[in-house]
């Protein structure tokens, strides 16, 4: 693909007013667009057991037209048809060789940049934040869960995150995959709604649950979890934080996961597992081009979801912004909206409300986030630092 180095700056929302078919095709040969929308559709990024057929429909409910070559098709996928059968069987053996491996890949780029023409939209991750409370204190959250007081915690509303989640869902195709985390996510009460309600989406593919293994699963939501058939839990392992207090439960959670036939993936980590830093958080006042820069050489593949309840606003009479919520281009920067308001950061997120199909796509192609300017520089060595090292302090936003 002749991939060109577009500098799509934010700064205003919308950023281009020729949406259509023009302004699509132009997206395609867009670098970031490529990297943070096409290529992460790659199977890859989710785990073998979530990678799934990106059509704009449930394979699970769908019904293909009967063809001649029906026969072909084994029993338990004529409902699907013969073509999903193929498209199955080829994901398969792509596991084994590269080279189908490639194909498939390749196949499935072509179909989604098809679909950008036709002006789908097909999601491929976002993290879900339903609260930035947490059992723990890491010195080095990327999710900047040590800058928040108390009076700054947020936590959502099982309402007002069904709602963001309805509206966003209206206005797309399929998501890929969604991460629910927080802070700590089972601090959430209402998290089996959550997981009823994420498997109930036919839009949404797959979905995992991220949790720092300090508290036990209750009942109602090992339930949920088991009657699930898209979610897989993930258990970070954080006995190498060289100052932890608060026991960590692994064995008791994987033994429930287990006996409920829940699918679960644990993090290991071992003495040479490490964590990056991401440095001090404070505005830089970088030029244009630098934040660009800055944006272009992280490269988070994230996006962010917080309901409108999360928003601070500091603008006249308290008009909210994004009052249903905004997809922000990383956690760090739906964590800032919250900590230092979301006028300050106009263009760099979506505002659900009023979001466009075309709005949506054009965000994965943006290169300039007036929030990366609060990020060390990027371009430079990442420092590895030990795991989770706790902090009894609030940090500032500051030098
Ligand atoms: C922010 S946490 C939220 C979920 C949950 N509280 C947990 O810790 O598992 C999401 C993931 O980010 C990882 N993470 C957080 N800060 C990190 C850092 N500085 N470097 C590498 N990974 C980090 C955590 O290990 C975890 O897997
Ligand atoms: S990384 Fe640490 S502080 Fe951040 S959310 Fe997870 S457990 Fe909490
Ligand atoms: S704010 Fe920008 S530079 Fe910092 S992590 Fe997010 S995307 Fe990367």
């Amino acid at each position: 693909m002749n991939q060109q180095n577009f500098n799509w700056g934010g700064g205003g929302n919308p950023i281009t007013k020729n949406y259509g078919v023009k302004f699509r095709l132009n997206l395609l040969k867009n670098d970031i667009f490529f990297y943070r929308y096409l290529y992460s559709h790659n199977p890859h990024s989710v785990t073998r057991k979530m990678r799934d057929i990106y059509f704009g429909y449930s394979s699970h409910k769908y019904v293909a037209k009967k063809s001649f070559l029906s026969f072909l098709t084994p029993k338990r996928y004529r409902q699907q048809g013969l073509a999903f059968y193929c498209w199955q069987k080829m994901k398969k053996l792509s596991y084994k060789s590269k080279k189908i491996e490639k194909i498939y890949n390749s196949l499935l780029k072509r179909y989604i940049k098809i679909r950008v023409i036709l002006g789908k939209v097909d999601i491929p991750y976002f993290e879900l934040v339903l609260t930035t409370k947490c059992t723990m204190r890491c010195e080095s959250c990327n999710n900047l869960m040590q800058y928040f007081t108390p009076n700054q915690q947020y936590t959502c509303t099982l309402e007002g995150i069904l709602q963001s989640l309805n509206i966003l869902l209206s206005k797309v195709d399929s998501v890929g995959l969604i991460r629910v985390i927080g802070g700590e996510p089972l601090l959430f009460k209402e998290l089996p709604q959550i997981i009823r309600f994420l498997d109930l989406q036919d839009k949404i593919r797959a979905f995992n649950i991220v949790t720092n293994g300090t508290m036990m699963f209750s009942n109602e939501l090992l339930e949920s979890l088991r009657n699930s058939h898209k979610v897989q839990v993930n258990i970070s392992d954080y006995t190498r934080s060289p100052n932890l207090t608060l026991p960590l439960r692994h064995k008791q959670i994987m033994n429930a996961l287990e006996s409920y036939g829940i699918s679960y993936s644990f993090a290991w980590s071992d003495d040479s597992s490490f964590w990056f830093n991401p440095g001090k958080i404070y505005k830089r006042n970088r030029n244009k081009n630098d934040i660009i820069k800055n944006f272009r050489a992280c490269r988070m593949p994230c996006v962010s979801l917080m309901s409108g309840e999360g928003i601070l606003c500091n603008t006249p009479n308290n008009t909210m912004i994004a009052p249903i919520g905004a997809l922000f281009v990383c956690p760090i920067a739906s964590s800032l909206s919250r900590l230092r308001g979301m006028d300050e950061f106009e263009g760099d997120f979506i505002d659900i409300a009023n979001a466009t199909r075309d709005r949506i796509l054009e965000f994965y192609g943006q290169d300039f986030y007036k929030v990366c300017d609060y990020c060390h520089n990027m371009w430079e060595a990442k420092q590895l630092i030990p795991i989770a090292i706790q902090t009894k302090k609030i940090l500032k936003i500051a030098p």
